[in-house]
C-alpha cells in the first residue's frame, strides 16, 4: 500500500526521516472500518512524529497523518475522527489516558487506506470537497473545543489568537467570528496579518503588540508568545492552550496568574460529538476551511515529490491554512 511514513526520527532535521513507498496494508480489526483515503491534511503533529516527539522509535516505520476524508467500502463519504480510545474505555475519549491519535499507535492517514473503529467516522458534508473535509479532524476540532469548550467564549467577548497562519489559528479566526466574538490576531509576518484581516479578524497586529484586554487567548505557539498571552488577559480571563510550537517551557509568571485570577486550561483534540458539531456549525454558517495548498499524492514519482513539497511547505512555517494531500 502506497503511503508516507516516518522511517527515522531526527529532532533537528525531521524531513530526513520521511519516506514515501509501499508498506503492507494492515488487517481490519473486528469492529473497525476501512476508509479509502481521498484527501489527508498535514499537521504539525506529523513533524513532531518525525522529530521523535510522541512517537516511540520502536513503532517505526509508522504511516503518518491524523486527518482524512474518504469513502468506506459501502461508498459512504466520511470524515475520520482521529482520537482512538483504548478497548473498553467508556468515558470522554480525550480523557482516556491510553488514547492515541492515528499515526501514534495505529497507522495514519497518509496512505491509500486507513482503518478506524466503526464509530470514528462521521458523514462528509454534501458539497464539500474531500480536501476541505480533510481539514476538520485536528485543526478545526481543536480550535472549536479551545473556543467553546475550554475557554467558553460567548458572543461579544474579545479573543486573542496567537500566530496567524497555522491550521489551528486560521480555524480559530473563522470559528470565533462565527460565534460572534471580537477577534485579534498576532503574527510576525505582515502578509499573514493582511490575510487574517481578509479572513475576518477585527484586529491583526505584530506579535507582542500591546492590545486592549481580552477575555480569552487561544495559545498554540508556546514560549514565544506566552508572556504576551498572560499580559493581554483581563482579570479573570482564560488561556486555552493546545500547543507549543516554539517551546513548552515559558515562565509561568505565577504572580500574574494569581493576582489577576487568570485561568489556564489545557485541551487536546475533541470528541466525536464535537467533530460533528464543528462540521455542522460550519455548514450552517456557510464556512469552508482555509486551504493553503493541495498536492496530488499519486503512486508515482510525481506523487512522491508532491508529498515532499507538501511537508516542506508545512515545515517552512510559511503556510496560511491547511496543507492537503489529495488522491
Ligand atoms: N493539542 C492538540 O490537540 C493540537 C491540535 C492541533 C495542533 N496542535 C499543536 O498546535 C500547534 C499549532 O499547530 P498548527 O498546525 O496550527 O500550526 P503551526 O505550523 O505549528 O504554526 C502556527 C503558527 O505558529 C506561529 N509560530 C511558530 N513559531 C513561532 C515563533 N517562534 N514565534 C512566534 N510565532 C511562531 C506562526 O505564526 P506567525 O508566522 O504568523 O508569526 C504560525 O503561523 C502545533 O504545535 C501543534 O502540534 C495541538
Amino acid at each position: 500500500m502506497r503511503c508516507a511514513y516516518a522511517a527515522r526520527q531526527d529532532p533537528d532535521d525531521p524531513l530526513s526521516g520521511l519516506e514515501v513507498g509501499d508498506l503492507p496494508e494492515p488487517e481490519t480489526p473486528d469492529g473497525w472500518v476501512r476508509v479509502q483515503v481521498r484527501a489527508a491534511s498535514l499537521n504539525h503533529h506529523d513533524l513532531w512524529s518525525l522529530r521523535g516527539v510522541g512517537l516511540p522509535a520502536d513503532r517505526l516505520p509508522m504511516i503518518l497523518g491524523t486527518d482524512a476524508a474518504g469513502a468506506t467500502v459501502d461508498g459512504r463519504e466520511v470524515i475520520v475522527h482521529s482520537v482512538i480510545a483504548s478497548p473498553g474505555w467508556t468515558g470522554e475519549e480525550t480523557l482516556d489516558p491510553k488514547r492515541t491519535l492515528l499515526s501514534e499507535l495505529h497507522p495514519g492517514t497518509l496512505a491509500e487506506q486507513v482503518h478506524v473503529p466503526a464509530r470514528n467516522v462521521i458523514d462528509k458534508p454534501a458539497g464539500w470537497s474531500f480536501a476541505e473535509a480533510a481539514c476538520l479532524p485536528t485543526a478545526y476540532l481543536t480550535a472549536y473545543r479551545m473556543l467553546y469548550g475550554a475557554a467558553g467564549v460567548a458572543p461579544g467577548q474579545r479573543v486573542l489568537v496567537q500566530g496567524a497562519g497555522g491550521g489551528v489559528a486560521t480555524a480559530a479566526i473563522l470559528l470565533a467570528r462565527l460565534g460572534g466574538a471580537h477577534v485579534t490576531v498576532t503574527s510576525r509576518d505582515e502578509a499573514k496579518l493582511e490575510r487574517a484581516r481578509a479572513l475576518g479578524a477585527h484586529d491583526a497586529v505584530a506579535s507582542g503588540t500591546r492590545i486592549a484586554p481580552v477575555d480569552a487567548v487561544l495559545e498554540t505557539v508556546g514560549e514565544a508568545t506566552w508572556a504576551h498571552s498572560l499580559r493581554s488577559l483581563r482579570p479573570g480571563g482564560v488561556i486555552a492552550v493546545a500547543g507549543a510550537t516554539s517551546g513548552p517551557a515559558p515562565s509561568a509568571d505565577l504572580n500574574r496568574v494569581f493576582f489577576r485570577s487568570l485561568r489556564v486550561i489545557g485541551t487536546t483534540m475533541g470528541t466525536l460529538a464535537e467533530l460533528a458539531a464543528v462540521r455542522d456549525a460550519m455548514v450552517a454558517g456557510g464556512l469552508r476551511p482555509v486551504i493553503d495548498s493541495t498536492h496530488r499524492f499519486t503512486d508515482d514519482d510525481e506523487g512522491t515529490t508532491a508529498v515532499r513539497t507538501a511537508f516542506e511547505r508545512l515545515a517552512s512555517g510559511a503556510a496560511y491554512g491547511k496543507v492537503v494531500l489529495t488522491r
